[in-house]
């Protein structure tokens, strides 16, 4: 359940009509709602009650600092997954014993930064990083909390492109080498093995390779304490997908996932962490877009919209699907008529929908690209010198302006021109 319902015939994000905000803000924009953030994160949390455990907020989704500061004034961790992301998450007010740091490539510089503002622990994953997290944590004369990321050779049943969990996947150790890697990690100085790690994939709409790979996870712990580890704690990543197709997904629900965590690793008696992303923003923003132009083609018509490709990459990129929704309500009975939506970017791929039934449609008709919250702002680019749109957040009847739309100047004198021009 997300708050971007229809009321008296209009499309409202909470109690604010979203064609109020283009009005103030201009479109495309991203408007996210609080109550949805907020409703997102305590079922995740309420999900693992009675299990001592930290919901760690994936910020990769949506990793605006207004964002990051709700999330974290209702108690969520953050995981990160770069210097920056880091930063953000201490800017928005997170203490480091919140933060989780997750990634293939972190750099010496990365990890100090980390070392010295706080770290939960790190997520290892490979032995190189290991031996430089334990050097760098000796030169600072700290200790260095870790798990290590082991890779279940699971398949996640989900896009190629978001798959973390198979072998042939840059991600985490072969789980069949774990021993080896835990026996390393004790024997190097400056590091504290507090347990094991594991994030198999995202958008995940069935239980059963999470299942898969938590009881892999499971056997793996007993057969580590086995050898003297003292494995305390167990981060399971995030994944759990949403609906994007409202008429006929369901994916499981967080309540259903958590029965699995206590069902198949409660007996062991870790602290339990996990860094659901997707399912805590996706449904909770939308991205509001314009049409401009009507356009018939020769078997078709086109709906060319002010929003594209560079604001919104997951259709391109993923082949995604986004329900996309008029800002008035159609009237009870009104024929669909057949779109293919694009935006105005110089490539075909930027295509939103093909043959997409939409209620007819004229210029400057508002549109909403609904599950767009997660993964949607922080993929942007400014591409075709494209302004990233503005992102906004509504509480109730409230709403603000929390990243604006920069000027084409702000945009252009990012630019330095060398000497010899
Ligand atoms: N933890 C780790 C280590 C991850 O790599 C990810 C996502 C998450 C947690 C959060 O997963 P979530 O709960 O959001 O599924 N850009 C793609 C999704 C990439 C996901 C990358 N890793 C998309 O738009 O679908």
């Amino acid at each position: 359940m997300d708050h971007f319902l229809y009321r008296d015939g209009a499309l409202y994000a909470e109690d604010v009509p979203v064609a109020e905000i283009a009005a103030a803000v201009g479109s495309p924009c991203y408007i996210y709602s609080t109550a949805t953030l907020l409703r997102h994160f305590r079922l995740f949390d309420e999900a693992l009650e009675g299990t001592e455990h930290l919901v760690c907020y994936a910020m990769k989704a949506a990793s605006n600092q207004a964002i990051l500061k709700t999330l974290a004034a209702a108690g969520a961790g953050m995981d990160v997954v770069s210097e920056g992301e880091y930063l953000r998450a201490k800017a928005a007010g997170v203490p480091g014993d919140k933060i989780v740091f997750s990634g293939v490539g972190k750099t010496d510089a990365e990890i100090r930064t980390a070392l010295s503002g706080g770290i939960r622990q790190f997520n290892v994953e490979s032995e190189p990083e290991m031996e430089v997290i334990s050097r760098v944590a000796v030169e600072l004369g700290t200790i260095a909390p870790i798990t290590i990321r082991v890779n279940p050779d699971v398949d996640a049943k989900t896009h190629a492109k978001i798959a973390t969990g198979k072998s042939e996947n840059k991600f985490g150790i072969p789980i069949s080498r774990a021993k080896e890697v835990y026996a390393l990690a004790a024997s190097l100085p400056g590091l504290d093995v507090v347990g094991i790690d594991c994030h198999i994939g995202s958008q995940l709409t069935e239980l059963e390779p999470f299942k898969l790979a938590y009881q892999k996870v499971a056997e793996l712990t007993e057969a580590l304490r086995a050898e003297g580890h003292n494995i305390r704690r167990l981060d399971l990543g995030g994944g759990l997908g949403i609906p994007y197709t409202r008429s006929n997904e369901a994916p499981p629900l967080p309540v259903e996932y958590g029965q699995l965590i206590k069902d198949t690793l409660g007996y062991l008696n870790c602290e339990i962490e996990i860094e659901p992303g997707r399912l805590i923003a996706g449904n909770a923003g939308i991205m509001l877009s314009k049409v401009i132009y009507v356009k018939s083609g020769e078997d078709r018509d086109f709906l060319i919209i002010d929003g594209a490709m560079n604001d919104l990459i997951r259709p391109a990129m993923y082949e995604a699907h986004h329900d996309i929704i008029p800002v008035v309500e159609p009237a009870p009975g009104t024929e669909p008529h057949s779109y293919d939506i694009v935006g105005p970017v110089c490539e075909t791929g930027d295509t939103f929908a093909k043959n997409r039934e939409m209620t007819p449609l004229v210029a400057g008709d508002l549109i909403a690209f609904r599950s767009a919250g997660a993964y949607g702002a922080v993929m942007a680019s400014e591409y075709n010198s494209r302004p990233l749109i503005p992102e906004v957040l509504v509480h109730g009847d409230q709403f603000a302006v929390i990243r604006k739309r920069p000027t084409f100047d702000e945009i252009i004198n990012r630019d330095t021109i060398p000497e010899w021009l």
